[in-house]
């Protein structure tokens, strides 16, 4: 099948792309999914609400981030996206280093969004770095595209970016990517529990229930400069 790469430079491009996004992390079901586009409510648009929020909110981020570039592969046989992925890539020094941003923007007060804050500022604080680097955001293929190198050439495109560059690259992978990762050169460096942090006394059993069900692991790998 001949696949074409693409930067994703408009919001209906990026609203397609996140579509496929959620579908596929809904392949097999991830928790990540109901962590950060979770469906509020039982009504007949709660699902598509929720993804136009995520979107929203994607969006937003991405807008605020020069350094986030969402790219996604077209099987041109067809026209139609059938994977992307999020790098950002950090080639200049800001400040006192990159941050990441953390806010559940539009989602309601509450439990949720106090958990969901919870864990994107744990990662946040795995993603904060002070030298120049490539991270992998997300990436995702649809199921019916996995096993044809479709991942491959996303991670290409960044890989000869961070060596031209002469850049380190950084994934926090969940299990299924790990083999991705390690054929293309990156190694462990740490396995760790995404949890956020609330005093035992304050935990209600909506809290606990979380703790149990939306608790992500990541592997976080590094691929050193080979530039
Ligand atoms: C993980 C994922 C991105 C891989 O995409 P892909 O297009 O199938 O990957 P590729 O075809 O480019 O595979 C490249 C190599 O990665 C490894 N690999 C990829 N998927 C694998 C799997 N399911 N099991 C074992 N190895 C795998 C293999 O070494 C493969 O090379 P090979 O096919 O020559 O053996 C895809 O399964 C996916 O979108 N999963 C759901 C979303 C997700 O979990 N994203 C990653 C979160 S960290």
């Amino acid at each position: 099948m001949p696949f074409e790469l693409h930067e994703v430079q408009s919001a209906p491009g990026f609203a397609e792309i996140i579509q496929d996004h959620i579908a596929a992390f809904n392949s097999p079901p991830n928790a990540n999914t109901s962590l950060v586009c979770p469906i509020l409510g039982s009504g007949p648009t709660a699902e598509e609400d929720a993804l136009k929020s995520y979107t929203t909110r994607q969006w937003y981020r991405h807008r605020m981030d020069p350094n986030s570039h969402w790219l996604k592969i077209v099987d041109t046989d067809t026209g139609l996206g059938v994977a992307g992925a999020c790098w950002i890539v950090v080639d200049a020094v800001v400040g006192e280093g990159y941050r990441p941003m953390i806010e559940p923007f539009g989602m309601p007060e509450g439990e949720r969004r106090e958990f969901t804050k919870g864990v994107l500022g744990e990662l946040a604080e795995v993603r904060a770095r002070k030298e120049m680097h490539v991270a992998l955001q997300a990436i995702f293929i649809h199921p019916d595209y996995r096993r044809k190198g479709v991942a491959s050439l996303l991670m290409g495109w960044v890989l000869a970016k961070a060596d031209q560059l002469k850049l380190d690259c950084f994934v926090e992978g969940t299990e299924i990517g790990v083999p991705l990762y390690s054929k293309h050169g990156f190694v462990l460096v740490e396995r760790r529990k995404i949890k956020p942090v609330k005093k035992e006394e304050d935990k209600s059993e909506e809290w606990h229930l979380m703790e149990r069900t939306l608790v992500p692991t990541l592997n976080v790998m590094r691929r050193s400069s080979q530039g």
